[in-house]
């Protein structure tokens, strides 16, 4: 018998995250909820094992260098490795504020989310993305964080002028690529994702995208099978090919 395939997907408590783990846990892997609240992870595991699938609360916020090694000490117990991680976590915060007006602190709590929490859950996991062999490691960008769609005028992005969210996730963008080329002598794949516009909590519910659609892409990514692509961004594509996503 081939053994579970192990995942973990942070900001796994609702949103796009939570359907991430509920896809990857109905493809039979474990999946780990990596929840910032106790009460809220406890929670969404419970509704995720009520379909049958083995999915295990675990207590992390991305932002807390505490916080993440105690859920990697956590891990560890476990036994396990990882075969996948998705790095699912983010805010958007700070409103529509033009560039000249935007807050600094707005700036830095949303870096320390979008983009440094991945780089710290990514350096606290990856003994076991190792151990796994053919781990796989998904960001959760955006298309704000393209760079050439923001020069070009004819994409829907273009007038969402975010400084802070939209250079987080153009940093991670840039991050995706440099674990890549460090990681891919391990079997280590990186790559980032759009999830395309998701009605969630984080716009309000305003994406016109289901949580079901915004979670495909990273789950396939998350699932890359071993001629797969790294250092790569994508977004839905068809049936058997993945959709490349400009940088
Ligand atoms: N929705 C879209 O249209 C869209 C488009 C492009 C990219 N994305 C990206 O997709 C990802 C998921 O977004 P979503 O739309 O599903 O948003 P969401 O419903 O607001 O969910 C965000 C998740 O991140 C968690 N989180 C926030 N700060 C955290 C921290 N410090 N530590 C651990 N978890 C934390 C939240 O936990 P709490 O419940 O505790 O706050 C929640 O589980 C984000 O990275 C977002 O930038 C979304």
């Amino acid at each position: 018998m081939t053994p579970r395939k192990i995942a973990l997907v942070t900001g796994a408590n609702k949103g796009i995250g939570r359907e991430i783990a509920r896809q990857l846990g109905l493809k039979e892997y474990t999946v780990w909820l990596g929840c910032r609240d106790a009460e809220r992870g406890d929670k969404a595991a419970a509704e995720l094992r009520t379909e049958g699938i083995d999915a295990r609360a675990l207590r992390l916020d991305v932002t807390s260098d505490a916080s993440v090694k105690e859920a990697a000490a956590t891990f560890a117990k476990s036994g396990d490795s990882l075969d996948a991680l998705v790095n699912n976590a983010g805010v958007a915060i700070g409103g529509y504020a033009a560039p000249s007006e935007a807050s600094i602190d707005d700036m830095r709590a949303l870096y320390e989310v979008n983009a440094f929490g991945p780089v710290r859950v990514t350096q606290a996991f990856l003994p076991f993305l190792k151990k796994s062999g053919q781990g796989r490691i998904v960001m959760m960008s955006s298309s704000l964080g393209s760079i050439a769609q923001q020069l070009d005028m004819s994409s829907p992005t273009y007038g969402v002028n975010l400084l802070g969210y939209n250079s987080s996730k153009s940093a991670l963008n840039m991050i995706t690529v440099a674990f890549a080329k460090e990681l891919a002598a391990h079997g280590i794949k990186v790559n980032a994702a759009n999830p395309g516009y998701v009605g969630t909590d984080l716009n309000d519910h305003q994406g016109y995208r289901t949580v079901g659609e915004g979670a495909e892409i990273a789950v396939r990514l998350a699932t890359l099978g071993p001629m797969g692509p790294t250092a790569g961004f994508f977004h839905d594509g068809h049936a058997d090919d993945l959709g490349k996503h400009p940088w």
